[in-house]
């Protein structure tokens, strides 16, 4: 059985495709700070009948990494590490002139300074598997220039670069930096609450992440919107 680490995976995207990955007899290690919807979470994917160790934390705290390394390790090693916890910086998002340096900070410490940290732990692991796979999830606020998303996506630029430094430094693995598109979940609202377009559910853009898993592209950055548009 393949092995996933998914972080921040109680709900949105996480929750998502850790329920994908159930499905096709993923066994799962999971995290989120509120341990009651955790837990909620785990409960519902038991169905698929695959071992899920659920592991409240924060990403940010080096012994809760260790922990969840050291959970694949007893479900026999690890295949697959998606640092999907993130934060925004400021709820809700605001311009550069105002963005409190202590939230552009914790989004720094969320989004790459944690997310580096948990790949330092989980490589050997990852090493060891014949599939070794790393997905940093991204955004197009990374590369695209939108009033108020600055820190934000500040911080997903610097995710990023780690996911493309690493691609270099660790050619037997396959590292993924994904923007998975605009999805209606409660980060999305927390940065925008006025914003009333409809948006994707998270279970659209699974496919998305399913076939790079299925195909194993070479590593690199790569938009769910357009691969889904081929899957079509
Ligand atoms: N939604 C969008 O439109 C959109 C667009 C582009 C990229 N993204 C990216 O997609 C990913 C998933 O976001 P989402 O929209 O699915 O968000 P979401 O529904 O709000 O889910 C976020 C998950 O992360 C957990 N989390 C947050 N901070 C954490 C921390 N410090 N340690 C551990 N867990 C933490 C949350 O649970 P707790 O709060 O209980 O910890 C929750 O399980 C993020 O990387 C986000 O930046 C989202």
């Amino acid at each position: 059985m393949p092995v996933a680490i998914i972080t921040g995976a109680s709900k949105g995207l996480g929750r998502a495709l850790a329920e994908a990955l159930a499905e096709r007899g993923w066994e799962l290690v999971l995290d989120a700070r509120t341990a009651g919807v955790l837990h909620e979470t785990a409960a519902a994917l038991g169905k698929h009948g695959v071992r899920v160790e659920a592991l409240p934390g924060d990403v940010t705290d080096a012994a809760h990494r260790t922990a969840l390394v050291a959970a694949a390790r007893r479900l026999g090693g690890l295949d697959l590490l998606v640092n999907n916890a993130s934060a925004l910086g400021a709820e809700p998002l605001v311009r550069l002139e105002g963005l409190a340096l202590d939230g552009l900070r914790r989004a720094l410490e969320v989004n790459v300074v944690a997310a580096l940290g948990l790949i330092q732990e989980a490589l050997p692991l990852l090493r060891d598997s014949a599939a070794g796979t790393v997905i940093d999830i991204s955004s197009d606020a990374a590369a695209e220039a939108y009033e108020t998303w600055g820190g934000y996506g500040a911080s997903k630029a610097a995710l990023d670069h780690v996911s493309a430094v690493l691609a270099e430094e660790e050619p037997g693995l396959r590292v993924w930096a994904v923007d998975p598109g605009d999805m209606n979940t409660d980060l999305y609202a927390a940065a925008v609450p006025d914003d009333e377009d409809p948006r994707s559910a998270p279970a659209s853009v699974v496919p998305a992440f399913l076939r790079l898993l299925e195909e194993r592209p070479a590593s690199g950055r790569y938009a769910a919107p357009a691969l889904l548009e081929v899957t079509r």
